[in-house]
């Protein structure tokens, strides 16, 4: 009978760890909408960036990237929804530029793939779907969060910038696995620093779905060849992107002239950011999974039973 016990009080604990309260399968996307308040909200991410929405903002500035060529070492790994790459040694990469008034500094960058090279990325450019996209997460010390959103296209060649990531990804192919890799955000970065851009206000693209995130997706791919691709086949994720979320009355700004808008916004308008809202949101159905509530419960339960 006490081990009738025990064996439930686990098997309570293992339906509700941490990283399976949501993935992408039955705990999916339009879970999380029930699940987490702020995955219904009208400022969510990622969005299909098509051109009726487009307007071209002069204030946005080029990006410029602080450390990025600095060589380091990176910590690949899987924290069960991605493969996220966070720094080794504390160093420091910024960003700042465009808009901005204030520093942003790169928290950990991770990515979304797909079951082949017809899909996996979050965002989409005119309806376009991508194979990968790679999202860089910056914070400033006012706790804005800033996402630079790369988007990959499949070339003929190989792209030798990103095979030490690569080679990485290949070793994070699940759960507490992890490889120590060296190089530089640079060397997979497309070259320019004078990338162009799309901005808009969206959203962190999992749960808890966090609004306030001020979103840079670049209008230049970066190259990847099919077989580079293959290092995420192996990944125990086969899939892991959110689809696009309705616009709502937002709009998306660019810093670059595009054709055919002859639009140019002025300053002041919806473009400014919001400062991150602390905590996150869950459910009471989730606080309920998680907390003792229900192992109480479950010993009452059972004692009144035996
Ligand atoms: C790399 O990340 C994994 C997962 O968070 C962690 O277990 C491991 O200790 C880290 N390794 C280093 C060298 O930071
Ligand atoms: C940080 O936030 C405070 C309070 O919202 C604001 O007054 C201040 O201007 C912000 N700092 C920067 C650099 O944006
Ligand atoms: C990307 O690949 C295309 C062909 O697939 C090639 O023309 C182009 O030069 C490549 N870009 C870079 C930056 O290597
Ligand atoms: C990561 O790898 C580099 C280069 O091989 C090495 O110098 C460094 O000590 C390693 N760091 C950790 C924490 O394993």
């Amino acid at each position: 009978m006490r081990f009738l016990v025990f064996f439930i009080l686990i098997g309570v604990y293992k339906c509700a760890p941490e990283g399976h309260l949501w993935n992408y399968e039955s705990e999916g996307p339009d879970f999380w909408k029930e699940e987490f308040l702020n995955c219904k909200g009208q400022k969510q991410s990622p969005i299909d960036i098509t051109k009726e929405y487009l307007e071209y903002d002069s204030n946005l500035k080029p990006i410029n990237f602080g450390n990025y060529d600095k060589v380091s070492n990176w910590n690949i790994s899987h924290n069960g929804h991605t493969v996220v790459v966070s720094n080794i040694k504390n160093d420091q990469f910024t960003i700042d530029g465009s808009d901005f008034d204030e520093n942003f500094n790169l928290l950990q960058f991770h990515f979304h793939w797909g079951y082949n090279k017809y899909h996996g990325s979050e965002h989409l450019i005119d309806g376009e779907k991508f194979p990968l996209e790679m999202h860089l997460v910056h914070k400033s010390k006012n706790g804005t969060f800033t996402v630079l959103g790369f988007l990959f296209t499949i070339s003929e060649e190989n792209n030798p910038g990103l095979d030490s990531l690569l080679e990485g990804v290949s070793v994070a192919r699940d759960k507490g696995h992890w490889q120590n890799k060296t190089f530089s955000l640079a060397a997979m970065l497309p070259e320019s620093n004078t990338l162009n851009y799309y901005r808009y206000l969206g959203s962190l693209t999992t749960p808890p779905c966090t609004e306030g995130v001020i979103w840079n997706v670049f209008s230049t791919y970066i190259n990847i060849s099919s077989e580079q691709l293959t290092s995420f086949r192996h990944n125990v994720l086969r899939l892991n992107f959110r689809d696009p979320q309705k616009i709502y009355n937002r709009q998306i700004f660019t810093s670059f002239p595009v054709e055919g808008s002859d639009k140019l916004r002025s300053r002041g308008g919806p473009n400014q950011p919001c400062v991150m809202q602390n905590g996150s949101q869950k459910s009471k159905h989730i606080i309920l999974q998680n907390g003792i509530l229900p192992i109480l419960f479950y010993i009452f339960y059972l004692f009144k039973l035996f």
